[in-house]
């Protein structure tokens, strides 16, 4: 692995590799004070953030390098209109290894492209988020004892919650897991990532009622109702709220169930459960630090590679992506890349955002669902 994009760049035997380090890193983290000693990392967060963008610049530090960037891009030449390929190709000739964070689908694998260092994406619109991925992973590997072998309750936004995609697509990959995937019917489970349970024959259940299924559960992982991913402020006041996890709620669940959340939190979980010794959200936060620390390490030391300029976007038969949030749309020089569905042949989607683009006509042009240039 080079750039953390998706978590599904990080192989089983990666995965292995870092868990192991960050284990060791929080059992003698003055083994890696110099590790990172004369490295730097740039931090770009086109949009808000508090733990990621804290957690990797603390991280960093405690290596013993060093971090720049913004968390306000209007303090910089984006406000004058730059473009997202040439902010990173700046950041890039400073940096040995680059954290992005954009309200757009794809950001970070369209940025790769013109990188010529690590990319880690810190979350890309309502897509995918893997770094928080690798701290669920470790929170729960450390305080489970192992990944595979449970019954986890996803609960909350679903459809926009990039933590989730994320976690999914990396529980899917161990073995015995069932997945109770809760939610109020418009914020379900996106289509690419249940066919990632289906294909590796994963359990699953789609709910709406978290009490039910709480007995059930050895992990719930909470999460919040995405408002800026709304398009209708109306429809996010009526979906807000719509679960509330409290001490007299928490009855119903396993003594040693892990109530964990991926944090910011609104009212999803009650202040009066941040005693309970299930809840675990405020340690998942440390777990995070150190498995960045261990994602740092790994990649600042891959070094610098040319990229070749990718080609322009061309015509290629006429078509963006229908995704008004893929970056794609926001950045019209990205190179459109496809894919076609290998176990679904016609099916097209769109490589940085995952949106279904078209189906292709029996003659080989894409029409539906799609929009001309
Ligand atoms: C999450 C995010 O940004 O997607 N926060 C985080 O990085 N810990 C979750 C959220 O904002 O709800």
């Amino acid at each position: 692995m080079r750039n953390l994009i998706s978590i599904e760049d990080v192989s089983p035997g990666g995965w292995d590799a870092l868990y192991s380090l960050c284990c060791e890193m929080i059992d003698r983290p003055g083994d890696y004070i110099d590790a990172c000693r004369g490295k730097v990392l740039a931090t770009l967060f086109y949009e808000p953030s508090t733990r990621t963008n804290f957690s990797f610049q603390s991280a960093m530090q405690r290596l013993g390098g060093s971090a720049f960037g913004f968390a306000e891009p209007n303090a910089t030449s984006v406000s004058k209109g730059e473009t997202l390929a040439d902010t990173v190709r700046i950041a890039a000739s400073y940096a040995d290894a680059v954290v992005l964070r954009s309200p757009l689908e794809g950001a970070a694998l369209a940025a790769s492209l013109y990188c010529e260092i690590p990319l880690i994406n810190a979350g890309d619109g309502g897509h995918h988020h893997p770094t928080q991925t690798l701290t669920d992973m470790t929170t729960i590997a450390r305080l489970r004892g192992g990944i595979g072998g449970m019954t986890i309750g996803i609960c909350g936004d679903l459809r926009y919650g990039r933590t989730v995609h994320s976690l999914i697509l990396a529980l899917s990959k161990f073995a015995d897991i069932t997945y109770y995937l809760i939610s109020p019917r418009e914020l379900r489970t996106p289509g690419y990532i249940l066919s990632r349970l289906r294909a590796a024959g994963a359990r699953f259940f789609e709910v709406s009622e978290l009490t039910r299924t709480l007995p059930e559960l050895d992990v719930l992982y909470m999460t919040r109702i995405q408002r800026e991913r709304f398009g209708d402020p109306a429809e996010y006041d009526r979906l807000r709220g719509t679960y509330v996890l409290d001490r007299p709620a928490l009855g119903a669940a396993r003594g040693d169930m892990l109530v964990m959340h991926p944090l910011p939190r609104l009212d999803e979980i009650a202040p009066d459960v941040d005693g309970d010794p299930r809840a675990v959200y405020f340690e998942q936060v440390r777990y995070g630090m150190y498995i960045r620390m261990a994602l740092l390490l790994t990649l600042t030391g891959l070094g610098r590679k040319p990229v070749p300029p990718p080609t322009a976007a061309g015509p290629d038969g006429g078509h963006v992506c229908p995704n008004p949030d893929c970056v794609t749309r926001a950045e019209p020089y990205i190179p459109r890349l496809r894919r076609e569905d290998a176990r679904a042949p016609g099916r097209v989607y769109c490589e940085y955002c995952d949106s279904e683009i078209t189906r292709t006509a029996p003659h080989g042009c894409c029409h539906t669902g799609s929009t001309e240039l």
